[in-house]
């Protein structure tokens, strides 16, 4: 199993909907069997919620499911458990780095970096931009490209 992990901040906007988008990518592949896929926050105000409404309407929109969903804080055996850590952004990274401890920070990414053009380098949090159809935008095509460099790192074709 290849294990993904999906950052943010509150863990109801950007990584759910990265989650559940990574999660459809991998399922259009039919590699569904290969992958254990979650995510959670760097903050625990959250725990237990579902997907904020706008995460939870933008996946509605492209008929992408979130069943099961909610709200979890990162902890520490995140590390060893997980191969790949997405975070989105800057922050999230400084903040993981920090709970780690100096551990696996090989397994660290940031979605940002699977991006054409450098178009950003964090996801801007719709939780303030408002903006779920920008973030939708960035979370699709990050999450593509993320599959295709995970795949290609395990010689799956
Ligand atoms: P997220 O967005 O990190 O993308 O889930 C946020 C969600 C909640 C809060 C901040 C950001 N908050 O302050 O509660």
């Amino acid at each position: 199993m290849i294990q993904v992990l999906f950052l943010c901040l509150g863990n109801i906007c950007r990584s759910p909907m990265a989650e559940a988008v990574f999660r459809h990518h991998v399922k259009e592949k039919g590699l569904q069997d290969k992958f254990m896929i979650d995510s959670a926050g760097t903050a625990s105000w959250h725990e237990g919620k579902l997907p904020h409404e706008g995460t939870r309407a933008i996946l509605e929109q492209y008929n992408i499911s979130y069943a099961g969903m909610n709200a979890r804080q990162v902890k520490q055996s995140d590390g060893k458990t997980f191969d790949y850590i997405v975070s989105m952004d800057d922050q999230n990274i400084k903040d993981l780095k920090q709970l780690l401890k100096g551990n696996y920070e090989s397994k660290l990414v940031k979605l940002t970096d699977f991006l054409t053009d450098n178009k950003e380098e964090n996801v801007p949090d719709p939780y303030y931009t408002g903006d779920f159809d920008y973030t939708y935008e960035l979370v699709n095509e990050g999450t593509k490209n993320l599959l295709d460099y995970i795949l290609t790192e395990y010689h799956i074709h």
